[in-house]
């Protein structure tokens, strides 16, 4: 039973997170970087890796502390290879890497969308393979077949945005802070009219999906709405009903291809993981279905987090070992994982 230090840096948070084979997650710290980007509309790359480097030893020490736990009782130290940010990820990997040799411990190089999968281990109720997956991120939109762990095959992809872009970009034209999915879904709840907004590729025969043709749209309604009322800024009444119009056209977009690919792969168990499977009108939507059993991460570490780099190592710890390098692959994808020892 090993205990597992896992530790993620490949955007703008930096997690460091315990997790124990017998005990559960120990300890979950996070840091992030919000605040730091937001006046520039999005994550500079340069202030990301420089943020990182400011906070990681103390999450480490806060993680330990949590834990109750000293370095010692450390068996591993899983952290995320990519992708990401090339700079951000390198401050995970050197810290990591360093760590575990001053241990003289493995390391557990973790892809951070498989993560974002394998964070749903973290529930109460874990879904056996074969299982579809869902991963709908600020950067990614795919349905994976998943037949057993370590094994992906990409079903269904994203033309353009992912879900998660389209509700940052959504956000952002409402005027809604970055990352802008959780606002939308917040200001949501106030709607009392929905208008009408497109379903791109929601006929289509494949699972491909798209995402930018909703952005036009938004962007087409919303002049429209200003114009109608007269009103330079929208009222926040105006505000709830797009928030809502477009919460519901990508929740309706996402759950109409993950319902094709389970009836398509005759398979019964759907997992939605990633930043966005944290909004609760999809999970409301998709549990009208009872036709197929859907499991998902803890609502608290949907977005990205140490915990579930963490889990991922204890998973995948056949890949540990003892080489110390500092490599990092900023576009690694997720399918070449088969087969391969990080
Ligand atoms: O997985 P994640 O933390 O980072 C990436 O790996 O990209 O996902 C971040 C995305 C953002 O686009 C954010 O707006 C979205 O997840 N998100 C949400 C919600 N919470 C976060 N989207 C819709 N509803 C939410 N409640
Ligand atoms: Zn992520």
């Amino acid at each position: 039973m090993a205990t597992i230090l896992g530790i993620e840096t490949s955007c703008d948070e930096t997690g460091v997170a315990i997790y124990d084979e017998k005990y559960g997650l120990l300890a979950n710290c996070l840091y992030s970087q919000i605040d730091l980007h937001a006046n520039f509309g999005g994550v500079v790359p340069e202030l990301a890796s420089r943020d990182h480097v400011k906070k990681i030893s103390s999450l480490i020490q806060k993680s330990l502390f949590d834990a109750k736990l000293t370095k010692n009782k450390i068996d591993a130290v899983a952290y995320t290879f990519g992708p990401g940010l090339n700079g951000a990820l390198l401050v995970g990997a050197t810290v990591a890497n360093s760590f575990a040799y001053s241990l003289g411990i493995p390391v557990i190089p973790i892809h951070h969308l498989e993560g974002h999968i394998l964070s749903t281990f973290l529930s109460k109720d874990t879904p056996q393979t074969p299982f579809i997956t869902l991963l709908i991120s600020g950067g990614h939109s795919q349905l994976i077949l998943v037949e057993k762990i370590g094994s992906y095959k990409i079903l269904g992809d994203t033309l353009d945005d992912a879900a998660g872009e389209a509700f940052d970009k959504s956000a952002k034209m409402l005027g809604l802070p970055y990352p802008g999915g959780k606002y939308i879904a917040e200001h949501a709840k106030n709607a009392c009219e929905i208008y009408d907004l497109p379903r791109p590729m929601q006929n289509s025969q494949d699972l491909t999906m798209s995402f930018s043709g909703l952005k036009t749209a938004v962007s087409l309604l919303i002049k429209k709405l200003r114009t109608e009322n007269n009103q330079t800024i929208l009222d926040s009444q105006l505000i709830a009903n797009v928030a809502k119009s477009v919460e519901e056209a990508i929740t309706d977009i996402l759950i109409k291809k993950s319902l094709k690919a389970c009836r398509d792969n005759n398979i019964k168990t759907l997992v939605v993981s990633g930043g966005v499977s944290a909004n609760l009108t999809l999970r409301d939507k998709l549990a009208k279905h009872p036709e197929i059993k859907v499991f998902y991460p803890p609502l608290e570490l949907c977005t990205d987090n140490g915990a579930m780099i963490a889990i991922a190592g204890s998973m995948r710890s056949k890949n540990a070992h003892h080489r110390y390098t500092f490599t990092t692959a900023p576009r690694f994808l997720l399918q070449n994982l088969e087969g391969i020892q990080c």
